[in-house]
């Protein structure tokens, strides 16, 4: 203990053990540059305060970019037992490098407690715009395709039970506008991550009336955390981004699943490309669709991280714990499993094959059993009546084996006179869609304004 940073009033060594247990350098050393400029701002700010002067403070800038080099260049060596985290081993270095008389000034007034949180929400903030990026181009492809394979008709499931015809693009807007909603929601939660805890000590704030603003404007914060306890003891800003992960991959998973659903021989709407698929050892007909399956699994991880962040930060005290620590590896694990995960639906969306025969044979005349009696209501009938008269139409389809739209005119007749000759018309899938013309629905029409508003959120 007495070697480390804070050893002044340790005397015996550390378990063994108890080091790597404790130690987060493993991990947290990813964000070396992050907490290389948060330590050049601050000392920018001390120097302004008149804590440091001039002279001590290019000492200072110009140790840790040296610093950042090593980093850079992959020649920086962490002593094991002594380089707890990246704030103890920059530092360790700082003053190897330019002497530990100015170096051992960096700190003055700072506590590793805003130093971590300053790291971290400078590296999430960074990381969840270029994720939008990627959200935006998925939607991008998304929304191209939607307009331009508009004209395909296939069925739409509720229970996954052949329910009424939709348009292919009813069906990818229907995702489209839920990673969508993940956007906006995304573009909320950066501006509660990128607020700058520096300035706000240990717990107490700064006793040298540093200033704060000149700091956060340098690092790219957008506004302050107002109150230094909390400024220290915040993580919701990863347990927010950890939610918003978990909606978003519960969306990934119902995405992945229904295209591995219509991937199958028995639907067959679509035919994955190579690139995202895998073969079986065993079997060499096979061809997996092994990135839906990713995709669809990966939800449970960034659930998992999520609930047991929770379940961390549940029942804390006050401030800083060092239960806090426990934050890093479920930010980084679910940053990349959502970055890759987007990434890996864009590709898959992009190069997918549809097979509109396919769809269209996978249409069954009793899905326009709702448009049977939609047609007796325009006849003036209650639809609660109506419902029972299609229904029996369906009863007489299913008792002559007929296929509904084959019934012929005496024999609808006879299930209900109000039956006329225009009823052929309604045997058809393109206008049953196109019945759906109220916005948000599956005509052409509705469709491609979904994909106008879509667009719009893409822009804003
Ligand atoms: N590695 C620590 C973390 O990630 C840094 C903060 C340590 N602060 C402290 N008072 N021990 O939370």
């Amino acid at each position: 203990g007495e070697n480390m940073l804070w050893g002044g009033r340790f005397t015996g060594g550390l378990d063994p053990l108890m080091v790597s247990y404790n130690e987060s350098i493993h991990f947290d050393k990813k964000l070396y540059k992050q907490d290389i400029l948060g330590s050049i701002a601050f000392a920018r700010a001390n120097k302004k305060g008149g804590i440091i002067t001039a002279d001590e403070f290019d000492k200072i800038e110009k140790g840790l970019q040296a610093v950042m080099q090593e980093w850079e260049n992959d020649s920086f060596v962490i002593v094991p037992g002594v380089d707890e985290d990246i704030h103890t081993a920059n530092e360790r270095r700082l003053g190897e490098i330019i002497g530990k008389e100015v170096a051992g000034k960096l700190h003055t007034g700072r506590s590793r407690n805003e130093q971590v949180a300053c790291d971290m929400r400078m590296w999430l903030r960074d990381e969840l715009r270029k994720i939008e990026g990627h959200i935006v181009t998925f939607l991008q492809v998304a929304a191209d395709r939607a307009e331009r394979e508009v004209e395909h008709v296939m069925p739409g499931y509720t229970h996954l039970q052949r329910a009424q015809p939709i348009r292919w693009s009813h069906w990818v807007m229907s995702y489209s506008l839920a990673f969508a909603s993940d956007l906006e929601r995304l573009r909320e939660v950066v501006k509660r991550v990128n607020k700058s805890p520096l300035g706000c000590g240990a717990l107490a704030g700064n006793p040298f009336n540093i200033d704060r603003d000149m700091m956060a404007e340098e690092l790219g914060f957008e506004g302050l955390l107002w109150n230094s306890m909390g400024g220290v003891a915040d993580r919701d800003f990863v347990a927010e981004t950890l939610q918003w992960a978990s909606m978003l991959m519960q969306h990934v998973s119902r995405w992945a699943e229904d295209l591995i659903i219509y991937s199958t021989a028995e639907f067959g709407f679509v035919r994955l490309a190579d690139a995202y698929s895998t073969g079986s050892s065993l079997m060499p007909q096979k061809k997996n669709p092994d990135s839906l399956e990713l995709l669809r699994g990966k939800s449970g991880r960034v659930f998992g991280q999520m609930a047991g962040f929770m379940t961390t930060l549940k029942g804390l005290p006050s401030t800083y714990n060092k239960d806090l620590q426990e934050s890093w590896e479920a930010m980084l694990d679910t940053v990349k499993t959502v970055s890759d995960s987007v990434q890996i639906a864009t590709g898959v969306l992009a190069t997918l094959d549809i097979k509109p025969e396919k769809m269209r044979a996978a249409l069954d005349p009793f899905m326009l059993a709702t448009d049977i009696a939609d047609y007796l209501v325009r006849k003036g009938v209650p639809f609660r009546e109506t419902h029972h008269i299609s229904g029996r139409v369906v009863a007489l389809s299913e008792k002559t084996d007929t296929p509904m739209n084959e019934l012929t005119y005496d024999q609808l007749k006879s299930v209900d006179a109000r039956f006329e000759k225009d009823i052929a018309e309604y045997f058809d899938y393109e206008r049953s869609v196109e019945m759906r013309s109220a916005k948000g629905g599956t005509s052409k029409e509705s469709v491609l304004e979904q994909i106008k508003v879509l667009r719009q959120i893409l822009n804003a």
